[in-house]
Order: C-alpha cells, then structure tokens, then sequence
C-alpha cells in the first residue's frame, strides 16, 4: 500500500517489538526513512538489520528512554546535526501496571505516567504525530495508573492539536484494543479472555492492523484528520458494555450470538 511517505524521516518509540516494530516495518516498506527508539538495544538494532536488508526505506536505531528529557534532546541534537527535518512521529513506547486502585503504589504509578504521559509530552512539537492511547482510556479499566496515564493522553492530544495546528502540525490518537504483542506476556489469561470476549471480532488484533491505521494518519491522506480519536478494537468499546445483554438474550432465545 503507497501512503505516499517515501523519503519521509518518522520516529517511532517503543520500536523494538511489537505494534511500534510493525509500524516501523511498515514505514520502511512504504520507503520512509525510519528513526527507531526504544530501550531494548539489541531487539532494536535487530529489527533495524532487518528491515534495512529489506528495503526500499531504512531504519536507524536509537537507544531512547522517553521519560527522559535528556535523552530527548539527544535526539534532537543527532537529528538536528545529520541535517533531518522530522515529519512524523508516533509516541507508541508504553508499559502496562495492571495494580489496582487500593493497591497502587507511588514509584509504580509515577512510573506509568511517567513514560506514558510525560514521555508523550516531551516528544510533541515535531511534525504530524500520532499518540497510542489505548481503549483503557476510553473506559472504566482495572489498571489504575494505565487507565489514568492514557485518559490523560486524550487531554494532551487534543491541546496539542489546538496548539500545534498553526505550525501545520497535526495530532490524533490511536486507541488499540487487545493487540497481540509482548506487552501482554505477563498478563492474567482470565484477564486478555474476558478483553477479547468484549469485541465484536471475538479475537484479539494483530500489530499490522494497528499499524496501517498509525501510518495513514501520519500521512498526507489524512490532511484533514485533526485530533480526533479512532479506536482499533475490533468494536471494543463500540457497545459501551451492552455486549453482555445482547449475548444474553441470544443465548436465552437461543440465537447465534451477534
Ligand atoms: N497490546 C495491547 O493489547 C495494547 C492495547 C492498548 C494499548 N496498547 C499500547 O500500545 C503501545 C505499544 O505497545 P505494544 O502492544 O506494542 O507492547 P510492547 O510491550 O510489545 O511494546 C512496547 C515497547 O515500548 C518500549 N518502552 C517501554 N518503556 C520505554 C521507555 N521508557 N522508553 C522507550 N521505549 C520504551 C518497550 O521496550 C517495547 O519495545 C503502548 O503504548 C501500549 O500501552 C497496547
């Protein structure tokens, strides 16, 4: 598929697995020129061998703790110093805390917050961006410090499409559903079920079918896309808990579940 971001220069965070590796892979398939951050250097200086032998766009790693506004402006300094004008970025890099509200803990919760939010923050202000919210934002989910850091993620990118628009820039929000990805290793079985049994697609997601959507709306295709919110749930969080009933009533008049 051609979104039209060949020799286009997108950082991606979190890029060494899951959903932001196939956002990378992705882009350099569409031949964009791909900076990749992540913390985990040696899964994402694999990935970037990788991609770099596939083609036709490249793929250069950089070692990036988003909670740092250190590291931030390292990279902005490399970027700045190999001549790169930036066009896109999607703030992908998050971690998951699935503690509850009774049993949070501070260094847990500023942990959250402080790479799912703030590290969103730190990175604004370079071209079309795209933040990776979660359907955790969007409902009443368990995951206190989640929940909170990505409903918070929905405030930062609405003001930063207000603030932002008159420098050309636009911002959205990707709200993924259960998506297969190593984020998911240490969760409750009982808790990734339940999560599925709540899509209308009645199977978890895979990273491409987020990323497709993330990369059309860094493109020019999506010029009149402006901080809006599109969830990639297979239908999640469309019923607004209704799922239940309907199911319920089908089974009792025993019909084929919708
Ligand atoms: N998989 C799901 O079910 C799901 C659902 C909703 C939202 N999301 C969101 O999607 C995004 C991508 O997650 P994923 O599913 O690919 O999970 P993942 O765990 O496979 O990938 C997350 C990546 O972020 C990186 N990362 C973590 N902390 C970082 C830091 N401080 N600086 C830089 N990179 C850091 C990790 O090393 C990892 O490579 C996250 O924001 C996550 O909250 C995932």
């Amino acid at each position: 598929m051609d979104y039209g971001l060949g020799g286009r220069t997108v950082i991606v965070t979190g890029a060494a697995r899951g959903q932001g590796a196939a956002e990378a892979e992705i882009l350099v398939a569409e031949g964009a020129r791909v900076i990749g951050a992540d913390i985990l250097d040696d899964e994402g200086k694999a990935l970037a061998e990788r991609l770099n032998a596939l083609g036709p766009g490249t793929m250069d790693y950089r070692h990036l703790d988003v909670s740092s506004e250190e590291q931030w402006a390292d990279l902005a300094a490399h970027l700045t110093s190999s001549g790169a004008a930036v066009n896109g970025l999607v703030n992908n890099a998050g971690v998951p805390y699935r503690a509850r509200l009774l049993t949070m803990d501070l260094p847990g919760w500023e942990r959250v917050i402080g790479i799912n939010l703030t590290g969103t923050m730190l990175g604004d202000g370079t071209a079309a961006i795209v933040n990776i919210g979660s359907i955790a934002g969007l409902t009443a989910h368990f995951a206190i410090a989640y929940t909170a850091s990505k409903w918070g993620l929905r405030g930062l990118t609405r003001a930063a499409a207000l603030e932002l628009a008159p420098r050309g820039i636009r911002v959205n929000i990707v709200h993924p559903g259960p998506i297969d990805t190593p984020i998911l290793d240490d969760a409750d079985p009982v808790f990734i079920q339940s999560s599925v049994d709540q899509t209308l697609a009645g199977r978890m997601g895979r990273a491409d079918e987020v990323g497709h959507v993330v990369v059309f709306l860094l493109s020019d295709r999506a010029s009149y896309l402006n901080g809006a919110e599109i969830p990639v749930d297979g239908g999640h969080s469309s019923h607004g808990g209704t799922k239940p009933i309907s199911d319920a009533l089908a089974r009792a008049h025993q019909e084929r579940p919708a």
